[in-house]
């Protein structure tokens, strides 16, 4: 099957069948491959495309998700000490950041400080608490980070690497965003958790 047709959302299917659809979807598409770079780039265009077009719930009107895809520890990213010069911020001892990663939608913000009493907004939240923020309207969550004024509602969920029975590391979360308010439910949450849990342990880190 070509690639592109992974995003294909067959008719009438319910909620829950849509999820299992791009859940096995993903699953085919991380076979064999374990650059985080490759793989998260494929889950965010395989979410954004197969949200924008399952009608019944997102589609690509009024309703459509605008923005979808990863921001990542800046100690992960092959060259941070790029960042830190480009950054006055990031200078400081002991600078903590999620950097932005792959995604679909427009150009968004680069840089979230996830730095213990400087951190803010919704992905450094979900970062920092491992938990999973469904944010039903942006605008009345505190420390929002609005990288495009339409975004009405948001859900962040962490990414959580296994690395024994006993460890496991955060390396940064998945961002969604939708044109309305209360864009995403909580059945979108656990798919979304499912999600992220399989992309975030099918990558070498
Ligand atoms: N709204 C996010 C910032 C990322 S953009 O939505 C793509 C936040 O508050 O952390």
């Amino acid at each position: 099957m070509p690639h592109a047709d992974s995003a294909y959302v067959p008719q009438g299917l319910s909620k829950p069948q849509f999820w299992e659809h791009v859940h096995s979807q993903l699953a085919a598409l991380l076979e064999g491959q374990r650059s985080w770079v490759v793989n998260l780039a494929n889950t965010s265009a395989l979410i954004y495309n197969a949200l924008l077009a399952y009608e019944p719930h997102f589609g690509s009107g009024d309703r459509a998700v605008n923005w979808c895809g990863f921001y990542i520890q800046s100690a992960l990213f092959p060259k941070p000490k790029t960042f830190v010069k480009e950054t006055a911020q990031t200078t400081a001892p002991g600078f903590r950041h999620l950097l932005l990663g792959p995604f679909c939608g427009k150009p968004a913000c680069q840089l979230i400080n996830i730095e213990p009493g400087r951190a803010k907004g919704v992905c450094a939240d979900a970062f920092i608490s491992r938990q999973t923020l469904l944010v039903p309207d942006v605008e009345a969550y505190p420390g929002h980070i609005a990288c495009d004024g339409e975004t009405k509602s948001e859900v962040v969920c962490p990414l959580i690497v296994r690395l024994s029975d006993h460890e496991t590391m955060t390396v940064g979360v998945l961002d969604l965003d939708c044109l309305v308010l209360s864009g995403f439910s909580e059945e979108d949450k656990v798919a979304l958790e499912k999600i992220a849990t399989l992309v975030a342990n099918a990558c070498d880190w």
